[in-house]
Parts: C-alpha cells; sequence; structure tokens
C-alpha cells in the first residue's frame, strides 16, 4: 500500500483527489491538510464516509508526515503555501506530487533546490491531463514547422480560478519559444498596440470552464488552430495518481509528466 497524504484537501482538487484514493486498491489516504475545517474528520467535511483522518494544520506537515509514515504528498494548493508545504514534505522525507500553479520564478529555483537538497522523488506538471501533454508535444512540432507564423494562445478557465494565465498556457508559450527563439510574451493587449515579434497570451475567465486551451499560427491567408479542451477535473486527478504510483519506483530527482509519459 502507498501511503498518501492530500494538501488543500478541502479544495476542488483535493476532494477529487481523495475520492480516486478512497476508490483505489494500492493506495490508502493517511493525512489531509487544509487552512480551513482544521481539525474536523476530512471525510466527514468533503461528503465522504467518516474516514477517522482529521484536517490537519499545515504548520504541524512534518510532524503529521513522520507520525504517519506517509510515503508521498500531494499538493494542489495556491503557489505561496505549496512553496511552503514543499519544504516541510522534503523535510520530513516523503515523495512529492505536485499540481499547484502560479509560481514564480523565484519559488521555482528554491522549491528546485529543495528537492534536490533533500533527495526526494517529486513530479510537478502545471497540468497533468495526458492529452494536454500530447498537446505541449504537437506544439513543439508545429512551431518547427511554423516558427515565422503570428502565435497567441487562448486560455479559458471558471471564475474561481485566482492566477492567470494559467500555468498549462505558460508551458505551451515556453515550449514554443525553445523552438522560435525568445519572442516576447504580450499579456492582452489594450491602446495602441502594433504586433510585433511576439506571442499573444489571453485569460478568460467565466461560469464553470475546467480547462481550455488554444494555440493559433497564422500565415498569409490561412491558420492553424490546436486545441486542447478538458472536460472533467478527473483528467487532472486521474494523471496525478497515475505518475503517483509511477514516482514511487523513481530515484530521487524532479520529474515531469513526458518523462512519465516517455514523450
Ligand atoms: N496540475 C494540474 O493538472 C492542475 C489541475 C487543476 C488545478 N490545478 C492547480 O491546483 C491548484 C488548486 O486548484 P483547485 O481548483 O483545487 O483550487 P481550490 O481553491 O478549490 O483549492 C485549494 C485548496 O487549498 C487550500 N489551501 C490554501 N493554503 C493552504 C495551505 N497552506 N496548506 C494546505 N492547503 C491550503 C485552500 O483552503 C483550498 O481548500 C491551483 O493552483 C490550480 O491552478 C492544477
Amino acid at each position: 500500500m502507498i501511503r498518501v497524504a492530500v494538501t488543500g484537501a478541502c479544495g476542488k482538487m483535493g476532494i477529487l483527489l481523495i475520492d480516486n484514493i478512497l476508490s483505489a486498491n494500492d493506495l490508502e489516504l493517511v493525512a489531509a491538510f487544509d487552512i480551513v475545517n482544521i481539525g474536523d474528520d476530512v471525510g466527514d467535511v468533503n461528503r465522504f464516509e467518516h474516514l477517522d483522518i482529521l484536517i490537519s494544520d499545515p504548520a504541524d506537515m512534518v510532524s503529521v508526515i513522520e507520525n504517519t509514515n506517509t510515503d508521498v504528498v500531494i499538493d494542489f494548493t495556491i503557489a505561496a503555501a505549496s512553496a511552503e508545504n514543499i519544504i516541510k514534505v522534503a523535510k520530513a522525507g516523503a515523495n512529492l506530487v505536485v499540481g499547484t500553479t502560479g509560481f514564480t520564478e523565484d519559488q521555482i529555483t528554491m522549491i528546485h533546490r529543495t528537492i534536490k537538497d533533500k533527495k526526494i522523488s517529486a513530479i510537478i506538471s502545471p497540468n497533468f491531463a495526458v492529452g494536454v501533454n500530447v498537446f505541449w508535444k504537437l506544439l513543439e512540432e508545429a512551431a518547427g514547422y511554423l516558427g515565422d507564423f503570428d502565435i497567441e494562445i487562448i486560455e479559458a478557465h471558471h471564475n474561481q480560478k485566482k492566477d492567470a494565465p494559467s500555468g498549462t498556457a505558460v508551458k505551451a508559450a515556453e515550449v514554443i519559444n525553445k523552438v522560435v527563439g525568445g519572442r516576447d510574451l504580450i499579456y492582452g493587449r489594450q491602446g495602441l498596440s502594433p504586433r510585433g515579434d511576439e506571442i499573444g497570451i489571453h485569460a478568460i475567465r467565466g461560469g464553470d470552464v475546467v480547462g481550455d486551451h488554444t494555440v493559433l499560427f497564422f500565415g498569409d491567408g490561412e491558420r492553424v488552430e490546436i486545441r486542447h479542451q478538458a472536460h472533467s477535473r478527473q483528467a487532472f486527478a486521474g494523471g496525478a495518481i497515475n505518475t503517483l504510483r509511477w514516482l514511487m519506483s523513481q530515484p530521487p530527482g524532479i520529474y515531469s509528466m513526458a518523462d512519465f509519459l516517455n514523450l
């Protein structure tokens, strides 16, 4: 049995991940963390059956992980909280699956240093959906052929999403830029804004959209669109759970979904 803890246990992704863990034969939920409902049973507050697992304060993360012999922690929270959680998980010696998005460059540097110093295994991905990882691969290939086209990225998410643009859109721009060279990234346009050698990125927010990403390559008299649409958060949760299983047999290091999928 793989002993799993979930941070952000009362969030949209946290609840779904717990549901996936509870229905898996090889996984056992041993701890849950959130900044809300601390001290309540995680099953009761999230309307599962009573689980006899109380929601712990993230401040106690190191001792809870050690006392529960947690093998791996899944973190889907917010960037500032996740950066702190990662330090605690690494200190306690558990492995990590990180889906949180919106990290700053400084946070990413610190996270990588901590994981390497503590010699744990971690998989970090701004998107755990298999299709999105193939979408990034397709973008890389398209950019190789269409590098002189105008390139724009449009992403849509539900009205509760905190960070913009999405981690998936940021990674799409990075993937393309690696192929076409360092184009400027322009986030939306207003007023006089003639198009230069750039990639435009546009975030729209509303309703319950799980996550849409479209990349447009515009040439003279034509355009190519590459699109991914997530219909359900299960695409992310299922991917995270499958990579978690794979991670347990990997040597210490930092991995991506591309490593897991052999892309
Ligand atoms: N990688 C992916 O595939 C993927 C998919 C969906 C969402 N996300 C990202 O995952 C994150 C969470 O998304 P969500 O839709 O579940 O958000 P959410 O707002 O529904 O849930 C976040 C939860 O984290 C909790 N939290 C805040 N600070 C905390 C801390 N210090 N310790 C523990 N818990 C804490 C909040 O109380 C909340 O319950 C976001 O960054 C989102 O962009 C990634």
